[in-house]
């Protein structure tokens, strides 16, 4: 039986191996909950800054974007929670945990790899590194467009549900000041809007870079978010 340091060496080296336990449990759940989140957040907040036209007469049933509404606040409450409960983990969890929360920006030989992981999905290299975790080109669009993505989304959407919630609401208390801060409430409404896009464009390119490696890297994928466990070929 190898050690845990062995098999991350010898999967560097892309020997072949049996299989390595990455994401725990907490990690997986959280990351299915997350996706489920994001989807009605960006679906609602879609809609809630180009509103379905509304007619004038008869009112009943013309709740729709109350409703619309309520699944946005629902969803933000389930993604911040959710989120909350990530930070505890990567405290709580394994060395993977904390990967996409501290990516050693300060460490040259790091970076290489980051830019050998740019040619690798431009086609520009033949064969695949191997990584236990998360490759370095991941792990860091994952800190600068998700983890900082998010922050921005759970400060500002909470910092918009407070003009509602009221003085004095945890909404205030927390994130009332980010109104300030950004101006106004139509400066936050339209950053606001505007990350919806940043982490559209993230959620395009990760759902299409763990496709294209579990195709073409050699080792599991998109299983090892549902499983835990990564294994390799030669
Ligand atoms: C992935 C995360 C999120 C996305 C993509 C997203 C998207 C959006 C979009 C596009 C809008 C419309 C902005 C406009 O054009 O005025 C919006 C509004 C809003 N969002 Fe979010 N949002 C997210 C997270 C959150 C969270 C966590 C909360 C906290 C409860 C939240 C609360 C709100 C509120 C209060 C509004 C304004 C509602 C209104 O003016 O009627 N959002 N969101
Ligand atoms: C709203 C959409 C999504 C968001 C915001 C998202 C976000 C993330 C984040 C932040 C991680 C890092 C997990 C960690 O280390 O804690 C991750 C990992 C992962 N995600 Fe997603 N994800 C989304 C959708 C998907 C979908 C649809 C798939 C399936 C095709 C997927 C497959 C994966 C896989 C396989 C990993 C692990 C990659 C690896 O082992 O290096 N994700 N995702």
């Amino acid at each position: 039986m190898l050690s845990h340091e062995q098999m991350h060496h010898a999967a560097r080296q892309g020997r072949t191996l049996h299989s390595v336990y990455v994401y725990q449990a907490p990690v997986r759940l959280w990351h299915w909950v997350t996706v489920v989140a994001m989807t009605v957040l960006m679906a609602t907040g879609y809609f809630i800054g180009k509103p379905f036209l509304m007619l004038p007469g008869n009112d009943a049933g013309m709740y729709l974007m109350g409703y619309v509404r309520f699944a946005h606040f629902a969803a933000g409450y389930v993604l911040a929670i959710a989120f909350a409960g990530r930070i505890y983990w990567a405290f709580a969890g394994n060395e993977h945990a904390r990967q996409i929360f501290l990516p050693p920006l300060f460490n040259g030989a790091w970076w290489s790899e980051v830019m050998f992981e740019l040619r690798w999905y431009f086609f520009l290299e033949d064969r695949p590194k191997k990584y236990v975790g998360h490759n370095p080109l991941a792990a860091v669009m994952m800190f600068f467009l998700f983890v900082l993505g998010s922050l921005f989304m759970i400060a500002t959407g909470f910092a918009l549900y407070s003009e509602g919630a009221g003085h004095g609401h945890w909404s205030d208390v927390l994130f009332g000041w980010v109104l300030v801060a950004l101006g106004d409430s139509q400066t936050v409404h339209s950053l606001h809007r505007l990350g919806l896009w940043v982490l559209l464009s993230f959620i395009f390119v990760h759902v299409y870079a763990a496709l294209r490696e579990d195709i073409m890297s050699r080792q599991s994928i998109i299983s090892t978010m549902i499983s835990g466990w990564r294994s390799f070929r030669d």
